[in-house]
């Protein structure tokens, strides 16, 4: 449970917002590179409550900026991507990437009107097909790209996924920590049923209620969720919880894929999560990639469950799946197959975010023994956002990209074995080892 207080300082991101500062001290990715064409049209896009737009300039590199013409505010999106900028349809003014004013041809030769006149823009990178952008204030001198796994990687190596949800971000990220729920919104009713496959939905059947365990990391938590299996011994599975918005679930199975996600505001009512899937290792094959956009595994939308597209800021990115139509749960399906009955792996977190009110209203909780990751993360990053409000302290995490070369794990170890000690080599990056993991 949180104070009203608290629980606007965590979630509100927009405008002079402690939070808001906080989360754009870090780099956050918003697009896939394949999504911004050269020289293609601009793309709508919202982040932090701000409307801008991105295009790609004739340098080939991303450009994010303002939305709005400084001249009579008319929307730049409609405008056109010429060399040097992009050209307001409505008087022809023409912006570079920069946001500087570099044409202004409504007004006299000899005018220097446009020197004075320039809109909002905020740097953007590209690693392994992903648009990052960085929308601190140290536009000149960003601080360093985190250095994730998949970031070294050629983008062969994943497969990546987006989704709108009408919630506020922390609640959607604090459903990506909660370990606890897998056992129940995600499980099947046959799960717990001797030599029902795999393993881990069974361990997970026959111990719901997790032992947690967080440690503070220099760029998160490292979160383990331990469950006593049949044979006497424990599984545990380790979540990354990395500063701002990103967080890497433990993964399955032998030489196994791995995921990253993040969850970006749009606002302080929506939130994007971008998800990868990639293997440490080697190339995807064609079927790994399909299956993992039609099993909504990076956080995609499998193809029946996509809204019509539209050019709204992230528009291909929403589903048909929502809270009017109750994400098309099925009461035979919940009576006969699944726990929920809600058809989707996400849509089966998204019902449950969603519900809680746009904005969840922490005052009103009542959290227990397996909210312990969520309630270290909310002291990480109240803390983070009070330091923010009281000088302008800059998260430290966001000066740290060395210490996000790290890896989610699962394994099974004996009852009394340190799970923190047994893992620290698995969960570091060294190239081209991926430890097994049970599935
Ligand atoms: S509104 Fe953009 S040039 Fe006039
Ligand atoms: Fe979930």
């Amino acid at each position: 449970m949180l104070s009203v207080e608290d629980n606007e300082l965590l979630t509100r991101v927009t405008g002079d917002a402690p939070m808001g500062r906080v989360l754009r001290s870090f780099w956050l990715p918003f697009l896939f590179s394949r999504e911004v064409e050269a020289p293609g049209p601009p793309l709508r896009v919202r982040l932090f409550g701000e409307d801008l737009i991105a295009f790609r300039t004739e340098n080939g590199g991303v450009a994010l900026v303002g939305e709005r013409c400084p001249h009579r505010r008319a929307s730049l999106y409609f405008g056109r991507n010429e060399e040097g900028g992009i050209r307001c349809l409505y008087h022809g003014w023409k912006f570079d990437g920069s946001g500087s004013c570099v044409d202004m041809p409504s007004e006299p030769d000899h005018s220097s009107f446009k020197s004075k006149v320039g809109i909002a823009a905020y740097i953007c990178e590209e690693r392994c097909g992903v648009v990052w952008t960085y929308m601190g204030p140290n536009q000149s001198a960003p601080p360093p790209l985190p250095r994730l796994e998949w970031m070294a990687l050629p983008e062969s190596h994943h497969v990546g996924g987006k989704r709108v949800q009408p919630t506020n971000w922390a609640q959607a990220l604090e459903g990506e920590i909660d370990q606890s729920h897998v056992s129940f919104v995600h499980s099947r009713l046959d799960a717990g049923r001797d030599g029902s496959k795999p393993n881990v939905d069974r361990i997970r059947a026959v111990d719901r209620h997790p032992h947690f365990e967080v440690v503070e990391m220099p760029y998160g938590h490292c979160i383990a969720a331990g469950r006593n299996t049949p044979e006497g011994q424990k599984y545990w599975r380790i979540t990354q919880q990395l500063l701002p918005t990103f967080a890497m679930t433990g993964p399955y199975g032998p030489d196994p894929k791995r995921m990253w996600r993040s969850w970006v505001p749009i606002d302080d009512e929506n939130v994007l999560v971008l998800g990868l899937q990639f293997h440490p290792r080697r190339p995807l094959t064609d079927e790994e990639r399909a299956a993992a956009l039609e099993r909504s595994s990076v956080w995609n939308i499998s193809a029946k469950f996509k809204a019509e597209p539209s050019s709204k800021a992230f528009g291909s990115w929403y589903a048909n799946a929502t809270l009017e139509n109750d994400y098309f749960q099925d009461r035979e399906a919940q009576r006969t197959s699944t726990f929920s009955g809600i058809p989707e792996f996400w849509a089966q977190d998204a019902a449950m975010q969603v519900s809680m009110g746009t904005v969840c209203d922490r005052s009103q909780e009542h959290l227990g023994t397996s909210d312990l990751a969520i309630i270290s993360m909310r002291k990480r990053l109240l803390a983070a956002a009070k330091a923010m409000q009281a000088d302008g302290t800059i998260p430290p995490e966001s000066m740290q990209p060395d210490a996000y070369a790290v890896r989610s794990d699962a394994v099974i170890l004996a009852p009394d074995l340190s799970w923190f000690e047994a893992t620290k080599e698995r969960r570091l990056v060294i190239a081209g080892t991926n430890p097994d993991c049970p599935s």
